[in-house]
């Protein structure tokens, strides 16, 4: 099938390459010129484990392409994705729908046959409906169906969750497109009850239902590891207890910093502005917001609590600094929270992050070290925060050089009972 792709990022450029590696003919498009030229160099824009591998094979094979023109790659293809961003609007917490609309004008102007617009950026509800009122003027009619697919995958897990998927749905009440996107979404839903078929609204509505939950669940999680810490408790032990229940199940429940990422934080905020559109309390994620807001607050004192409140021309190393590991994105890290707090506190804080320097730290006395070895020698406090192989089996008295030295592991990747054994002042979460 002739496919395009409208915004090439996380989504876009995950899509794009393994709807290629599954035989069709993708073209890739953004207003980001760089990006595309850099693409076209095999100069991967984002880091996402395995992505670059698929890009060569799939350029080299012609079946994926890169072009900023956006009018002819639409004309070109059958089915057209919009993989564009919908970050909060701050004056609102809605989502900003601009690039999605100025997509969908795009299309309205390049229609010249038959053609599935789907939405696969994470959308409210109606959205689909808006797009299709955009598309709707006379030259375009029974030129088009505009349909939902949401995307469930996971930066730095993309290509597998993208390729092996839990669910794919699909929103749209008309036969044609549904039968176009079965087809081509067939090599991946080996089992029949892998694809879902639902309304364009309800398709819509699943996508910030599902976000909304995990992030509850984690916020749950996170909750009750505040309890543990109190009541002497490992949390871990309370994971894998309850994750025993099969009605619950053990993912997502692994307590940790205030969640974080380009999707929980925006789309939990984005699904109460659609409750309120239409009326309705969603106090249960109203409260889940308002926890993960005060969960950095709840660290920073915990961080305190742990330097017996001297942070004062202290060295605090960050290993990871990304909202979380396996992907260089720093959209609502909690790092951005805590770093600030305890630099103007007065403490020298150092980082290392396995996927490289980050920009996004306004104030520039934090200092970036190209390796662990620079970021850890002599510090007073070594902070986990983010999960990375490559932090799991760290000889910390080797690396530190510092007697005093100690750590808050915000991942809970090492054993209290080990570090004890090692005479090295060790905190977790939740135990
Ligand atoms: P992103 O910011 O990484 O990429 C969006 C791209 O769209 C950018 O490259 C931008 O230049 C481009 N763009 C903006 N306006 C455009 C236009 N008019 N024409 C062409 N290109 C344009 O965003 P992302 O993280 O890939 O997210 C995209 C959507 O997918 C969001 O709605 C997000 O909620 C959803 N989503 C993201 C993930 C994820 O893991 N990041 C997972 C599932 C769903
Ligand atoms: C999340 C969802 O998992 C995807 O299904 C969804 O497609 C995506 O959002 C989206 O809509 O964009 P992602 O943001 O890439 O994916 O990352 P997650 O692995 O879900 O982690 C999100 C945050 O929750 C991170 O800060 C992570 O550290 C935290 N988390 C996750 C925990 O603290 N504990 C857990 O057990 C799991």
């Amino acid at each position: 099938m002739k496919i395009c792709i409208i915004g090439t990022g996380y989504v876009g450029l995950v899509s794009g390459t393994c709807f290629a590696e599954l035989g069709n003919n993708v073209i890739c498009t953004d207003v980001n010129k760089k990006k595309i030229n850099d693409l076209n160099e095999a100069k991967i824009p984002i880091y996402e484990p395995g992505i670059e591998e698929l890009i060569k094979r799939n350029t080299h094979q012609k079946r994926l392409k890169f072009t900023s023109d956006i009018a002819s790659s639409i004309k070109k293809s059958d089915i057209i994705f919009i993989c564009v961003g919908t970050p909060t609007n701050k004056k609102n917490n809605k989502a900003n729908l601009k690039y999605v609309f100025d997509v969908a004008h795009s299309i309205k102007d390049n229609l010249n046959k038959y053609k599935v617009i789907v939405t696969k950026s994470t959308v409210p509800v109606t959205t689909g409906d808006r797009i299709e009122k955009i598309l709707n003027i006379k030259k375009n009619k029974n030129k088009f169906d505009v349909i939902s697919n949401p995307e469930f995958l996971r930066e730095g897990e993309a290509i597998r969750d993208f390729l092996y998927p839990d669910r794919v749905v699909i929103g749209t009440n008309a036969n044609k497109p549904n039968k176009i996107m079965k087809n081509l979404y067939l090599p991946i839903i080996k089992k029949k009850n892998r694809y879902f078929h639902t309304s364009r609204r309800a398709s819509e509505l699943i996508k910030y239902a599902s976000n909304a939950f995990l992030a509850t669940k984690i916020t749950y999680i996170n909750e009750i590891s505040n309890l543990c810490e109190k009541a002497n408790i490992d949390v871990k032990d309370i994971s894998i207890g309850m994750g025993l229940d099969e009605r619950i199940g053990d993912r997502f429940l692994r307590p940790g910093p205030s969640y974080g990422g380009s999707c929980f934080p925006k789309d939990t905020r984005a699904l109460l502005t659609t409750a309120k559109k239409f009326r309705t309390n969603l106090s249960i994620v109203k409260s889940v917001i308002k926890s993960n807001e005060y969960r950095n607050n709840l660290l920073l004192s915990r961080i305190y609590q742990i330097m017996s409140k001297n942070i004062k021309n202290k060295k605090i190393t960050f290993l990871g600094v990304t909202f979380k590991a396996g992907t260089d994105d720093m959209r609502e890290s909690s790092s951005l929270k805590i770093i600030p707090s305890l630099i103007n506190k007065g403490a020298n804080v150092f980082y290392y992050d396995p996927s490289g320097p980050k920009k996004d730290f306004k104030n520039n006395k934090i200092k970036y070290c190209s390796n662990i070895k620079d970021a850890c020698i002599n510090t007073d406090l070594l902070i986990i925060h983010t999960e990375w192989n490559e932090f799991k089996q760290l000889n910390f008295k080797s690396l530190v050089k510092n007697k005093k030295f100690k750590i808050f592991d915000m991942r809970n990747l090492y054993s209290p009972v080990k570090m004890k054994k090692n005479n090295i002042r060790y905190f977790g979460v939740g135990r």
